[in-house]
């Protein structure tokens, strides 16, 4: 399980981690993870011990928001994922947007917002290590263009990336 794909993601060592980690919780009153992007492994704890409480930590504030946004905002994140048509300007606009922040915003509002830039440009692009949009900025590469549908109804990951 994994909502977007980043650099550096435990997706797919997670069948490696997971028979390791999990028993070791049996007994945990809670669960901790630092550093956790898109969250490969603390979404499957979380799946795993619905009840536990559950602490993650992100210096990204743009990936910080999105979580922010999951817990608090769901229904306003969804409407703005259902709303979105993915397009090659947003994606400029809202890597220029992503990279200008440098601190977590105050109001709900922008961290919604600022989530969904996160979850948009990380669904865009052809890699979870960063670069440009699925396709190129032309989008010339039929096979590889960006989705044209909204994130919400297409692959949440690069073509490359088994699921
Ligand atoms: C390799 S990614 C984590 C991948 C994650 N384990 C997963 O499965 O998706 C590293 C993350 O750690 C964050 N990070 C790096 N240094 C940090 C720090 N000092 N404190 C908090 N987060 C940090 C980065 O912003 C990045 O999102």
């Amino acid at each position: 399980m994994q909502l977007f794909y980043h650099f550096g993601s435990k997706h797919l060592a997670r069948k490696r981690i997971l028979p390791f980690l999990l028993p070791l919780l049996e007994d945990g009153d809670e669960y901790r993870e630092p550093l956790v992007g898109a969250g490969a492994i603390a979404l499957s704890v979380m799946s795993r011990y619905p009840h536990m409480p559950c602490w993650i930590n992100d210096r990204d504030p743009a990936v910080a928001a999105l979580w922010r946004a999951v817990k608090e905002s769901p229904d306003e994140l969804i409407r703005r994922v259902r709303e979105f048509h993915p397009n090659v300007l947003d994606f400029r606009a809202f890597s220029t947007a992503i990279d200008a922040i440098d601190t977590l915003p105050e109001s709900p509002a922008a961290i919604i917002e600022l989530g969904f830039q996160q979850l948009a440009v990380a669904t865009m692009r052809w890699s979870g290590h960063g670069g440009s949009p699925r396709g190129g900025y032309r989008q010339q590469c039929p096979r590889m263009q960006i989705p044209t549908k909204s994130p919400a109804d297409s692959e949440m990951m690069s073509p490359g990336v088994p699921r």
